[in-house]
């Protein structure tokens, strides 16, 4: 195992399950102090398991809702307090909670897409901004999509465009500083089930209907005509938090078999 990581302090949220515990726990794995936020309970007990893999690995759990702001300044102080200090932040929290035709969206749906996968991203980077510069340097790694062009799930898609936009502003104007912003745009991704449902109040049949059309969309979409693994998502998240992508900055990356959104 490479130890890309060693001596970093590394903060990831939506470490509770999918990709961003797979991201968590290979970054504490490859040596990094690894802070695992989620809003989910559960998420010290992921955070733990990075022992198995690592023994005398340095992992914490920390619970926040970072559709707050308050929730994702609260992280960020944990983090720096706890490690002294943060070198990267790798965005995770997201993912589409309802599909359906954009005109079949009520406001309050529409509303509940941008906080999930828009707000979290954009407070986070706000609130380690002050870690990274007084550390001289640091990185950003968010974890936008391939629906950015996508059928199903038009408020998500807007949300994930948000995220490539930041990135790309952020990177040109903290360039100067020594911070790297930079994405991974993942693709249709397998994963065991979800402990935490995308969607509290559970699909309709109605709904099943319409996941059904975008993970055939999705899956077309593809040259390979497949979804991806956690893995192929783990890794490349990795490369641009790592100093391998030193020269990379403000760039999104498609990693979607051939689907750039
Ligand atoms: N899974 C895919 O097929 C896929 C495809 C493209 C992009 N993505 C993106 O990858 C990222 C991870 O996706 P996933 O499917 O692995 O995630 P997931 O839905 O399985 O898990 C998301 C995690 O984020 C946490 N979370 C949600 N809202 C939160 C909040 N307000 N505050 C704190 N934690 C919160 C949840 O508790 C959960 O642990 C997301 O940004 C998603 O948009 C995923």
């Amino acid at each position: 195992m490479q130890q890309r990581f060693a001596g970093k302090v590394v903060v990831v949220t939506g470490a509770a399950q999918g990709i961003g515990s797979g991201v968590a726990l290979r970054a504490a794995a490859e040596g990094g102090k690894v802070v695992f936020v989620d809003r989910a309970d559960f998420v010290a007990e992921v955070a733990a398991q990075a022992q198995v893999a690592q023994p005398g690995a340095q992992t914490a759990g920390f619970v926040a809702d970072l559709e707050t702001y308050e929730g994702a300044h609260a992280a960020m102080a944990f983090a720096a307090q706890r490690f002294g200090g943060i070198d990267i932040l790798i965005n995770g929290v997201g993912g589409a909670i309802r599909m359906r035709p954009f005109a079949e969206f009520e406001p309050a749906q529409i509303d509940a897409e941008i906080r999930r996968s828009l707000m979290p991203t954009l407070y986070t980077c706000h609130a380690v901004l002050p870690h990274l510069l007084a550390r001289g340097g640091g990185t950003i790694v968010n974890v936008s999509s391939n629906a950015t062009r996508g059928i199903r799930r038009v408020p998500y898609s807007a949300a994930k465009g948000g995220v490539n936009a930041l990135t790309q502003s952020l990177a040109m104007e903290y360039a100067p500083h020594n911070i790297r912003v930079v994405a991974s745009a993942p693709g249709g991704t397998s994963a065991p089930p979800r402990r935490v449902p995308r969607n509290a109040a559970g699909d309709t049949e109605q709904e099943k209907t319409w996941m059904n059309e975008a993970v055939q969309q999705v899956t077309e979409s593809t040259f390979f005509k497949r979804y991806g693994t956690l893995d192929e998502q783990i890794a490349p998240i990795l490369f641009l938090a790592s100093d391998e992508a030193s020269y990379i900055t403000g760039a999104v990356l498609a990693v979607a078999g051939g689907d750039n959104g």
